[in-house]
Order: structure tokens, then sequence, then C-alpha cells
């Protein structure tokens, strides 16, 4: 089984090809990074133009790369929701075009379940195991109890931790992406140079607040302007959302021990779970719960295309395909 995935929900025009047996035979990114870095943030204009501009190639040389005909692949996948609406179109018309074409089933992808069972392209990972879900839109714990089956155990009620990181990047004048930028700028920072809050930390929810830490981070800036003062600031930021991530995992773990469901792992995905102090706290907490924790490698916690063709190969499994008229769904919560 050869499944062809498409991504092209946010900035990056990606597209990968993988087998039933977790073979990534192929996984192009185009980033448009030098697209949107004079902006400081993604444009959805240039975004949808960009995907326009990049999607044939890159699904050309996903093909090349993994030596195959386009006649050989049993199914595509393209992510329809939730994202920005341009690239959206771009990308599962693309999509549906082909699965017309050459006659082979489609698969509306949602790209948040996509992150969560990316898991178990690179592990072989069992149900049911928490999830903490941290990329630039989203932020959520939840158990995965199956391929279409997610139970939400708190989310954030303002900012998603990504959004913390490219805000501050943007603020302190990183540069975008703002997390990779800030975890680059803390190496060299004192991480308790500066006492941060860290809202929701006292009682037992499992939902998140990042806005009043970011505000925190901005206030403490000024009138620290040296290169050290804005390295520790970085350092101090990471360590306190790190601890937060970490602190809310903990409730979560909890109530899945209250709810008497069997953890298998404990998972992280999405962008923010590339940053190696998320994973530092992240393991540390599971490891004092006497549970172990894993983590995609870091180029397949950010967008990619093989965790859209993965999501195709566990759909197809179970026998969920879809009309080519599925719409694309800007706003699309997991497992609807
Ligand atoms: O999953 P993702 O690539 O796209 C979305 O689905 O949103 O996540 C992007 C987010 C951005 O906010 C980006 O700044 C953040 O993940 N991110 C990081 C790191 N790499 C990406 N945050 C902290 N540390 C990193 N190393
Ligand atoms: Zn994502």
């Amino acid at each position: 089984m050869y499944v062809l995935g498409i991504e092209s929900s946010c900035d990056e025009t990606a597209s990968a090809i993988v087998t039933e047996q977790k073979k990534v035979l192929s996984n192009v990114i185009y980033s448009q990074i030098s697209e949107h870095g004079a902006f400081g943030g993604v444009v959805p204009e240039i975004a949808a133009r960009a995907h326009l501009e990049k999607i044939d190639l890159v699904v050309a040389k996903a093909l090349k790369d993994a030596a195959l005909d386009i006649s050989e692949i049993t199914a595509v996948a393209g992510t329809c929701g939730p994202g920005l609406m341009g690239g959206l179109i771009v990308g599962s018309t693309f999509a549906k075009t082909i699965a017309m074409a050459m006659n082979i089933p489609f698969i509306a992808a949602n790209h948040i379940e996509a992150h969560a069972l990316s898991i178990r392209l690179t592990e072989d990972v069992h149900f049911p195991y928490l999830l903490l879900l941290v990329s630039g839109g989203h932020c959520q714990l939840c158990v995965v109890h199956g391929v279409d089956r997610f139970e939400v155990l708190g989310k954030t009620i303002d900012d998603s931790v990504g959004e913390a990181f490219d805000k501050i990047a943007k603020f302190l004048g990183l540069g975008y992406p703002g997390g990779p930028a800030l975890e680059k700028e803390a190496v060299n920072g004192n991480d308790q140079a500066f006492p941060l809050p860290s809202p929701l930390c006292r009682g037992k929810s499992c939902d998140f607040s990042f806005a009043g830490l970011k505000t925190a981070v901005l206030t403490a800036s000024q009138g620290h302007k040296t290169a050290q003062d804005k390295a520790d600031l970085c350092a101090s930021f990471q360590k306190t959302a790190a601890r937060i991530l970490a602190y809310k995992t903990k409730q979560a773990i909890d109530v899945c021990r209250s709810k008497n469901i069997q953890l298998t792992v404990v998972v992280a995905a999405g962008g923010v779970a590339s940053n190696e102090i998320v994973r530092r706290e992240l393991r540390k907490v599971c490891s004092s719960c006497e549970l172990s924790f894993s983590a995609p490698p870091a180029r397949l916690c950010t967008d990619n295309g093989a965790m859209i063709a993965w999501l195709g190969v566990e759909k197809l499994r179970i026998n969920q395909m879809h009309n080519l008229n599925f719409a694309p769904r800007p706003r699309w919560p997991m497992g609807e």
C-alpha cells in the first residue's frame, strides 16, 4: 500500500509517500519562511498563492524521491482542515483531482488528528495513550482511544503555547518562525533570571492559559535591553512554558488514573513538541508517574506530509474514505 499525503493548511507545502509498514518513502517540504519573514508571521493571501505555485512541484518530487509512478499510488490523503482556507482549497483540490484521475480512494485528513497519530508512524504505540498536542494553532490534552476516538481533557482558554513562542519572538526581534528562534536564543540564557507567572497552575484543571505569561514576558523586557537580558528572558519563558506543559500533563495523567484508563504511554506532538526543554520537562514528569514518554522526531513534529499520508493509512485500515465533494473546513475539531 502506497499512500500519498498532501499538506497545505498553513505555511508549508508538503507531500510524502508512506507504506502500511511505516516506511516513509519520501517526505518533501517546501517552507514559505522567506515569503512571510518580512511580515513577522503568516500572511494568508501570500500563503495561498505560494501553495498554488509549488504544489505540483512538491508532489512530483515526492513521487520521484519514492521512485514511484503516480499509477502505483493506492490512495491519496489531503488536509481538509483546520487551517487557512486558501491553502486548504489548493491542497485538497489537488488531492481530489489525483484521486479522481487515477480512480483511487480519497481521504479528507484532519490536520490535528494527523499530528495526534503521527507517533504511530515512528513507533509501535498502542491505544489508549495520552496526547499533549502543542502547535501554533492548538494546545490541548486528550486521550487517544482509537484512530477516530479522542477524549479531550483540557485545552487553552486563550493563546496556544506556540502562539506565545511566536509572539514573544516577534516582540524581541528574533524573527519568524518564532519557536525555533527562541529556543536557539535561550541556549545562552539563565532560565532563573526572570521570575514569571504560571497561570492556572494551582488546581487540578487540565486547561491552559498562556496570555498572561506572554504579557508578563513583554512587560519584563522593558528596561532590559542587553543581549544577555534577551537570552535570559527567552530561557526563563521557555522553562516556565515547559513546566506549565509538564504540570498540566501530570493533571491529565491523574484524571486518566481516576477514570481507570490504562495509558500505554504519554505522547507529545505538534511543532512545540520539537523543543528540547519541553521534551526534557515532559520526560521528567512522566518518569515520576512511571509512564514512558514518546514524541516523533523533530522533523515530524512540525507540519509535514508524512503525517497526512500516515493518517490516510490509518483511515484506510478502518475503511474510512471520503467523497470528493468533501468541503474544506477551516475549523474542524478532532474526531468530528
Ligand atoms: O505543528 P506546527 O508546525 O504547525 C501548526 O499546526 O500550527 O507548529 C508550529 C508551531 C509554531 O508556533 C512554532 O513557533 C512552534 O510550533 N515551534 C516551536 C519549535 N519549533 C516549532 N516552538 C518551540 N520550540 C521549537 N523548537
Ligand atoms: Zn500542525
